[in-house]
């Protein structure tokens, strides 16, 4: 389908109200030219990221994931995947025949705040006793069987079963787990039990599943991105570009997935310059404050949050809702960024039922200008955020310079659910890298059904290694 990219029209019948707007929102605007900017900055980043002994700190941490190879159509047999990054933990089951997917069984486990936030010990043990039922529901307990753990999180990887967590991100922050390597700790609470029959062979970053999952679907796959709870993004680099990796090369290889933790893009203060009073604000009632700071700008876990920011301090301008705002919109989180998916579908519809219902959900009083100012801020939010994204993968593509078209993996709820945050990435990438070719591609469920397939690659170049 042809989803429309423009604007919302927006008409506001005082021009002086409209200037003032104009002049509260003009921060989110990036033009080209920053934009290009931008990029070039992100390409000097990843240089410095994956070089020896960098001149200074890169934003960008670049990990090696040790994973040199791509299915094959050759994967075999059964395995199980965890996945864990967002609210929801799960357990599958995946059996692969001939490459191919022939049995999936999953379970979602909650995973609740004190848990999120707690000490690393509980949680870990948690998913301990999540694995044993699962187990046990399936019978699987006489079986021993091999395990890839999707740790969506920030790793220092060691080698294929062994990543060190760097910092947590979106909305974890367990003590005692920073510095330490998750599948220690995973190996440890299954010890714990000592009932479990499991082999922890792998653990990956979801969008390292999610360009596993993308070449099993379409072999000119090189690029993995998430747009969820949080954003960040892999692809194929040469092994000899990848100047940090110190010993232990696979024989042979000559690519391996790098994944760059874009999220944390900017830490360092190098984008300062398109930071906005929302986003100090924002990042200052974060749970991770200065951390992970382009994530904030670009995915779900925030784009609500800043759309409320810029609410009320139109609000506080008297530029929206007659200066009058509710409880709700005072309150942090009460605007959702499954509100600008609904609000971003009336744009392309040219409608206002969605916007209504919201704008009663907030219980706030509008007229016709407040509706399209609205429609304005949700499209200008999810506007720079599309443009971010995509400067990111023009240049990670630029990098690349493949002749044939790139095929680049997408999974994540934000990227799911908004109306039309694809067709804005697909459209930015083709005005900032004219000449690439590309595609985007819907890889649903990288990091459970790429863990899996991860897991048998796993498998085959530990032989690999070995002969
Ligand atoms: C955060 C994590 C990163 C993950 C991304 C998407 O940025 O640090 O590892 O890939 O969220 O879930």
């Amino acid at each position: 389908a042809n989803i429309p990219s423009e604007a919302p029209q927006l008409e506001i019948a005082d021009p002086k109200k409209a200037t003032q707007y104009q002049e509260c929102v003009k921060g989110l605007k990036l033009s080209k030219d920053t934009m290009l900017k931008i990029g070039k900055i992100f390409h000097d980043e990843m240089e410095l990221g994956l070089s020896l002994n960098p001149p200074k700190k890169s934003s960008l941490q670049m990990c090696n994931t040790y994973i040199t190879q791509l299915p094959d159509g050759t994967e075999e047999g059964e395995f199980l995947a965890l996945d864990l990054g967002g609210t929801n933990f799960r357990v599958i089951l995946l059996q692969l025949s001939k490459g191919q997917l022939v049995r999936e069984e999953v379970k979602h486990y909650h995973v609740p705040e004190a848990l999120r936030l707690g000490h690393g010990i509980p949680l870990f043990d948690y998913l301990a006793t999540c694995i044993h039922e699962f187990i046990t529901e399936h019978d699987l307990e006489k079986r021993r069987i091999p395990l890839g753990f999707t740790f969506s999180f920030p790793m220092d990887q060691r080698g294929l079963d062994s990543g060190v967590l760097v910092t947590w991100t979106k909305t974890f922050n367990c003590e005692g787990v920073v510095g330490e390597d998750a599948v220690k700790m995973l190996n440890d609470a299954i010890h714990r039990r000592g009932d479990l029959n499991v082999d922890v062979i792998a653990i990956l970053n979801d969008t390292t599943g999610t360009l596993i999952q993308g070449a099993y679907l379409d072999t000119a796959c090189g690029i993995g991105l998430i747009l969820g709870t949080g954003s960040n993004a892999c692809y194929i680099e040469k092994v000899e570009k990848v100047l940090r990796w110190d010993g232990g090369k696979a024989e042979g290889a000559e690519e391996v997935i790098v994944d760059i933790e874009s999220g944390a893009f900017g830490d360092t203060g190098v984008l300062d310059f398109i930071r906005t009073d929302f986003d100090r604000e924002l990042d200052r009632h974060s749970l991770l404050p200065e951390s992970f700071t382009f994530e904030k700008y670009i995915s779900g876990r925030y784009l609500g949050e800043l759309a409320r920011l810029v609410m009320v301090k139109l609000v506080k301008q008297r530029l929206l809702f007659a200066g009058v705002p509710s409880e709700k919109l005072l309150t942090p989180g009460g605007f959702t960024t499954r509100f600008i998916s609904l609000i971003e579908a009336d744009t392309i519809n040219h409608s206002t039922d969605n916007v209504r219902i919201v704008l009663d959900e907030i219980e706030v009083n509008f007229d016709a200008d407040d509706i399209n100012i609205v429609k304005d801020v949700c499209y200008l939010v999810t506007d720079r955020s599309a443009k971010l994204v995509a400067i990111t993968l023009a240049t990670i593509l630029d990098r690349m310079n493949k002749p044939d078209s790139v095929t680049i993996a997408v999974d994540g709820s934000l990227y799911k659910l908004h109306p039309r945050l694809s067709t804005l990435i697909g459209k930015y990438i083709q005005e900032f890298t004219p000449a690439r070719k590309f595609s985007l591609l819907l890889a649903e469920d990288g990091s459970g059904k790429g863990a899996g397939l991860t897991a048998a690659l796993a498998i085959k170049m530990k032989n690999n290694a070995q002969q």
